[in-house]
């Protein structure tokens, strides 16, 4: 199958290429755009067992010097202990400012690696080979880079834009299904805030069969990335249109931290948000009548429609430290339709009123 490009031009210019095995002739690709001697890989424990080699041995055979470091997989990596971990790394293997960082795995370690990027030497480069359906179709692309504290995810990061992104879309045939649907999450999302065609598309599929379809696969993992590209180029720093993108996500953060970060995944935590986001704003008389019941259908056929311990009154509170809250009012990315989106700047109070007032029985 054909390798798939598309270019970003943001703060930074640069590719994502999407197909099969691409990781095995990673080290020409990342040779076209770094001049670094030197490259440090960054991966977790479960990644580097799938595909650590074959990346350290393709960077390796154009010439590169490699250094690798290995965390435990899962959100709670994604922390300043690990961070200091990943500079210290660095300094240990004498990185300088011409050299960059390799993020070889999922959104934890697309986020911290580019945050790493970001801040050591005051800025290295750093290229992403996103290894989850999720980071393939959303992390990897448009620069934001990230840890989570104790009180709350993605609190301290920056923006910075990678150099080339990878999406080797054969590193999605050892995902679990788990795994896999959480990537759907934000699929859907995608078709919610912005085409009506992907969505309709999407409902003609379950996950076994779009597993089983890798052309259909690609096109739509393009289709995403073309949806992101044109949102950030619109709108790189996250004060207007990108906002769009955290469709579900205030309550979909709320959940995870309810489940403090183990309990549930951020993909199913994006689903469970926009259907109940999506079920408030029907009610409330601000999302056309059925938008509802056929985003819970289509969740429901990637095995997304999951029902969560909190009544969204009990969500509130966690809201209140969400990123998109200004003062006393929170912006709320609203669907009217399926493909049509907007941001609703709203008191927090009415906000929580809405929540508290709104059951989904
Ligand atoms: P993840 O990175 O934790 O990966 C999920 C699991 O899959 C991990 O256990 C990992 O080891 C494993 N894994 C990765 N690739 C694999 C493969 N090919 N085969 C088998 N197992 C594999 O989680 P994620 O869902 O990829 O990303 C979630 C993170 O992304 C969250 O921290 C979220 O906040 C962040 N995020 C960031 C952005 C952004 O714009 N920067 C957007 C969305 C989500
Ligand atoms: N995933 C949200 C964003 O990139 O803005």
């Amino acid at each position: 199958m054909a390798i798939k490009k598309i270019t970003v031009t943001a703060s930074g210019i640069y590719d994502v290429l999407i197909g099969g095995g691409l990781l095995r002739f990673c080290g020409g690709y990342v040779k076209n755009v770094t001049e670094a001697s030197k490259l440090a890989v960054i991966t977790d424990d479960t990644v580097d067992a799938l595909y650590g080699k074959i990346v350290t041995d393709a960077l390796e055979a154009e010439g590169f010097g490699v250094c690798k470091f290995v965390f435990p997989h899962g959100e709670t990596s994604k922390s300043a202990k690990t961070l200091t971990d990943i500079w210290n790394f660095l300094c240990e293997n004498n990185l300088s400012r011409s050299d960059c960082l390799i993020a070889l795995g999922g959104g934890v370690v697309g986020d911290i690696t580019g945050f790493a990027a970001a801040t050591y030497l005051r800025g290295i480069d750093f290229i992403q080979l996103p290894t989850t359906l999720l980071a393939q179709v959303d992390s990897s692309v448009g620069g934001k880079t990230a840890i989570d504290l104790d009180g709350g995810k993605n609190l301290v990061g920056s923006f910075k834009q990678p150099k080339l992104v990878l999406c080797d879309t054969d590193t999605l045939d050892t995902l679990s299904d788990d795994i896999f649907i959480d990537g759907m999450g934000e699929v859907i999302k995608y078709g919610m805030i912005k085409s009506e065609s992907l969505f309709a598309e999407l409902e003609q599929y379950t996950t076994e069969a779009l597993r089983k379809n890798k052309a259909a696969l690609d096109d739509i993992i393009a289709q995403c990335v073309t949806i992101k590209r044109d949102v950030v180029e619109a709108d790189e720093f996250d004060t207007g249109e990108r906002m769009l993108l955290n469709f579900g996500h205030t309550l979909g953060h709320s959940i995870e931290q309810y489940y403090n970060y183990t309990g549930i995944s951020h993909g199913k935590a994006v689903g469970i948000g926009m259907r109940m986001i999506t079920h408030v704003a029907e009610k409330n008389g601000m999302a056309e009548t059925g938008t509802y019941a056929r985003l819970k259908n289509c969740l429901d056929y990637y095995g997304l429609d999951i029902n969560v311990e909190p009544a969204m009154s009990e969500l509130a509170g966690a809201c209140i430290n969400d990123k998109k809250r200004f003062g006393d009012s929170i912006n709320i990315i609203i669907c009217s339709n399926i493909g049509t989106s907007a941001v609703k700047k709203m008191p927090v109070e009415a906000f929580f009123a809405m929540l508290s007032e709104t059951s989904e029985n």
